[in-house]
This record gives structure tokens, C-alpha cells and sequence, in this order.
């Protein structure tokens, strides 16, 4: 493997990962000059077992022509039925090759490559089959396009792994992230084995009241930290990177606006850090429920609406993301990968090779020729765009029931109009009475257990404790598991009632 030594931010990646260097035992060893070897030597060279032995002969995928093909079901049991009906009417299927070398070879240009079974089913590449490879590079230039040439990409076990992998090619014991003060915790608790140390930025959010926009911002709590480091960490090192969820963020459902993310890349150029964006919701972007929703987008407008993120802002390879196929594919698959330097992803890779090794060769062969099936990347964009209508449904009909309750109306809560992803937040108006804040949220628990509907706190999804106590008056709604609608609108329902019986001793 080559070294690049041209990365601008060698000095941010982590020893052990610049000191990992993994040799092949089977490099063949150096001839004498001029000693005539057999051109073509017989082969015995690696475990690799023929593809005969492998006792998978053939496999058959059917494809869903689209999410809810059969529409939604209220009656919970047939519901479960129709999920192990018979494929609809118009669905897709495809055989997986036992070898697919001639339909590859004479496949047209743009063919995107099918992965066979003996090929699948052997070892293979640690960053990624080809076929499989090839479509994130593809993906990444036609939707995410980083501002800088420099980038690679490589497969990993999904988001969560993207992530230690990318930590672990960042920090050393002792070091400092920061993140988000509400986030996506299982992810952070990557520190514990790690050894790095977290810093938490404080957060401003102002979910809509009557349609008007969501805010989210902290790039003035992270400036003043930067600034005032040394007196608010006291001993401790400057923070390396900024691991950030900035579109659908987990667990607030808030989007990032362009100036915020240019004001935090400006505070990563000044303070030294990279920025570990993790992106598993940007393409479940929505328009307010106040705007009459496209469903019909197309793969062009699509891709124009996502907007710029921190990697196409990035002129340097400051900026390393986190892609997951757990969203818009299937968890089950576990798959993802990252976009970043060459460097990065060199480091990266050495690690993947005495961990994880790539992700499994069926998980690569149903998601890869899933891709094909469904057209290449345009018809892959099309399948996420129809993944993305349903949650716009969702969330639409979600917002709507809570804008329009009782407790929403009344002012005693409000609701984010998520712009992206799956979660929507509810905030439970505690007033002034922030001593009281803790008590009003689990006597809000309590309500909701009894009017009968599960969320989960915000608090349970923060790392500083000082927003648990002061912040924290939310619960996240998720949109991802309800099998229709109305379980939705009821859901609101629930929690709006849950809000009122809060103030059922009030005189308002
Ligand atoms: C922000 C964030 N990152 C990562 C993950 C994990 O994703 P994956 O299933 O790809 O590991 C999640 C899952 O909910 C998430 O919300």
C-alpha cells in the first residue's frame, strides 16, 4: 500500500493508525536478476477454496416494486399477513450467477456490474468488492460530490462502524471529540474503548410553532469554547474532531442550514479539527407540511434539493463522512461506507484489515445486484427517493395531528417539522420553571404511560449532563416502525392527551 504523505492534516490521525502497516504472507519472494522463472507457475498459493465446495448454487432475489407495494393495512393482523403475501403483481426479481464474467463483459458501458456467486461467496477485496466499490465512488461523485480531489471511499459494517473506524484513525488515548450535546450516543460510547476523552457543545433549537422554520444552531456555544478553551477545559488537549449529525440529526430531526455549516468549517479551519459528519438520514429530506409535498420528484431535482454538506464544503480532507445503507436499504445488510481523504481511507483500510475484514460477500451480493436489478444509480436514487415519499407521509401526517392538537394548540408543547430524516421532536413547554423542568418531564413519562404511546426521551440521547437537566424537555418520535397513518395520528393523539393531563389542575 502506498503512503500519501501529502495529507495536509497528517498531524490530527492517531499513531497506532500511521504505525499499522499490514503485510501479506503471501508476497512471493524476490528473485535473483536474471534467473528464468516458469511464466506461469502453478498457483497453491492461498487459502482460497474452490468455488465448487461453496454449497450455494444459486440464489433468487425478489425486489418489492416499491415500499408498501400493497398499501397500508389498519387491521394489525392482516397487516401481518399481507407482509408474508406473495410478491405484488409488478415486482422484480433477479437470479444470482453462479458466473456472471460473460453477462459482465458484455454488458453495456454504463451496466452497472452484477456480483457472482463465486465471487461473492469467496474472500475478497477489504475495501470492497469492485462492482460494489465502484457504485460508492460513483454515488459519491454524482450526489456528494467533496470539494476537494483527493477522496477515496471504502465499505464498511454500516454507520456505527464507519464511525470507530473513523476514530480509530483519528485519536489517540487522551484525545478530545466533540459532539453534539444531544447525539446518537451508542455511537460516542466508541470513547470508552478508544480511550479518547468527549467534549460536549451546548445546543440551540427552536422547533416550529405555526410553520415557520426550524432552527438549529451552536456554532456560537462552539466558538466560545474554542475560544476560551484552556479556562473551560482546563488541561485538557484542543479537540481533534467534531463528530456531527447535521442533516435529520438524532435525536432533534433538525437540518443544519448552508451558513451554519459554513460557520463550523470556518471554526475547524481556525481551531485545527477535522469533522466526522454522519449522514444516514440527509436523503429522507422533506419540504414543511405548510408546502404542498412533491412526491414526484426526479433523480436531478432529488440530488439539487439535498443541498451542500460539510464534505462538498471541504477544499482540504477535513472532512471525513459516514454512509449507511441501514436507512434507505435494509439494517439487516449491514453495510455503509466512508468518503474521505486518500490518506484517511489508507489508514482506514490497514485497520479494517485486522478487524472487520469487508462486509459480508451475501450482504454485498443482494445490495450490489439489487442495485443492478434496479438500473444502476439512477434506479438506485429511485428506489430512495420512493423510501423517502413514505417518510414524508409520515411525517406529514405526524406533524399535522400534533400542530393541530389540543396541547400544541393550547401552547403547552411544540413540534419540529422535521426537515429530514425519522425522527420528529415534541417538546413539552416547562415555561420558566426550569427547577422544575426534571419533574414536569417524568411526570410527562408517567402521562404517556398512560395514555399509552413509547418515545424516547431526549434526555436519554445526551452526553452532558447539564442538558439533561436544563434542556432536555423533549421525547423523539420515531417514523420509521408505525405500519400506517392512523397509528400515527393516533400516537399524537396519545402524547398531546398526556400534555393535558399535565395541566389538568391548571385554570387556563
Ligand atoms: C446518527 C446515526 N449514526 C449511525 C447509526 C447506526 O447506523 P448503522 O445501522 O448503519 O450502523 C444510527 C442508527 O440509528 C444513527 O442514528
Amino acid at each position: 500500500m502506498t503512503q500519501s504523505t501529502q495529507y495536509k492534516h497528517e498531524h490530527l490521525l492517531s499513531e497506532k493508525g500511521k504505525s499499522r502497516s499490514f503485510t501479506h504472507f503471501y508476497r512471493s519472494f524476490p528473485l535473483p536478476d536474471n534467473f528464468k522463472a516458469h511464466p506461469k507457475p502453478l498457483e497453491l498459493v492461498g487459502g482460497v477454496p474452490n468455488f465448487q465446495i461453496f454449497p450455494v448454487e444459486s440464489l433468487k432475489v425478489g425486489l418489492r416494486s416499491k415500499p408498501f407495494p400493497n398499501g397500508y393495512d389498519t387491521d394489525a393482523q392482516v397487516n401481518a399477513a399481507t407482509a408474508n403475501a406473495a410478491p405484488s403483481k409488478d415486482a422484480l426479481s433477479f437470479d444470482v450467477l453462479v458466473d456472471a464474467s460473460e453477462v459482465n463483459k458484455v454488458a453495456e458501458k454504463d451496466h452497472h456490474e452484477e456480483i457472482d456467486i463465486k465471487t461473492g461467496l469467496q474472500y475478497s477485496n477489504t475495501p470492497g468488492m469492485d462492482p460494489l466499490l465502484k457504485f460508492t465512488k460513483d454515488f459519491t461523485k454524482e450526489v456528494i460530490h467533496p470539494g476537494y480531489e483527493d477522496w477515496n471511499t471504502i465499505l464498511t459494517l454500516g454507520g456505527a462502524n464507519g464511525a470507530y473506524k473513523a476514530f480509530e484513525a483519528v485519536f489517540n488515548e487522551g484525545d478530545v471529540l466533540l459532539a453534539q450535546e444531544f447525539t446518537f450516543t451508542p455511537v460516542v460510547q466508541s470513547a470508552k474503548d478508544i480511550g479518547f476523552d468527549i467534549v460536549s457543545v451546548p445546543m440551540d433549537f427552536q422547533p416550529t410553532t405555526k410553520g415557520g422554520k426550524a432552527e438549529l444552531t451552536y456554532a456560537d456555544h462552539l466558538s466560545k469554547l474554542l475560544d476560551n478553551w484552556a479556562t473551560e477545559q482546563p488541561g485538557k488537549p484542543k479537540p481533534k474532531a467534531f463528530y456531527v449529525i447535521p442533516d435529520g440529526q438524532n435525536p432533534l430531526g433538525f437540518s443544519e442550514s448552508l451558513e451554519h455549516k459554513k460557520k463550523v468549517l470556518e471554526l475547524a479551519e481556525k481551531h485545527d479539527f477535522l469533522i466526522i459528519e454522519d449522514e444516514p438520514y440527509a436523503y429522507l429530506n422533506f419540504q414543511p407540511v405548510t408546502e404542498e409535498p412533491n412526491f414526484q420528484l426526479t433523480t436531478k431535482e432529488f440530488i439539487e434539493a439535498l443541498g451542500d454538506s460539510y464534505i462538498s464544503l471541504d477544499t482540504t480532507g477535513r472532512v471525513i463522512r459516514l454512509e449507511s445503507f441501514s436507512k434507505v436499504y435494509a439494517p439487516g445488510v449491514r453495510t455503509g461506507f466512508i468518503v474521505g481523504h486518500k490518506r484517511v481511507i489508507e489508514l482506514i483500510t490497514e485497520y479494517t484489515m485486522v478487524s472487520t475484514r469487508n462486509p459480508s460477500g451475501l450482504s454485498q451480493i443482494v445490495l450490489n445486484n439489487t442495485i443492478s436489478a434496479l438500473g444502476g444509480l439512477q434506479g438506485y436514487l429511485g428506489w430512495i427517493i420512493n423510501v423517502r415519499n413514505e417518510y414524508l407521509k409520515r411525517k406529514n401526517a405526524l406533524v399535522l395531528a400534533l400542530q393541530h392538537s389540543e396541547s400544541v394548540k393550547k401552547g403547552w408543547a411544540y413540534v419540529n417539522d422535521a426537515e429530514c430524516g425519522m425522527f420528529v421532536t415534541f417538546v413539552v413547554n416547562t415555561g420558566d420553571a426550569e427547577s422544575k423542568h426534571e419533574y414536569m418531564m417524568n411526570e410527562f413519562r408517567l402521562a404517556t404511560a398512560q395514555t399509552g404511546v413509547l418515545t424516547v426521551s431526549g434526555g436519554n440521547l445526551s452526553i452532558s449532563e447539564e442538558a439533561k437537566k436544563e434542556r432536555a424537555n423533549f421525547v423523539r418520535i420515531s417514523l420509521a416502525s408505525a405500519p400506517d397513518l392512523k397509528t400515527l395520528e393516533e400516537a399524537a393523539k396519545r402524547l398531546s392527551d398526556a400534555v393535558v393531563l399535565l395541566h389538568k389542575d391548571d385554570k387556563q
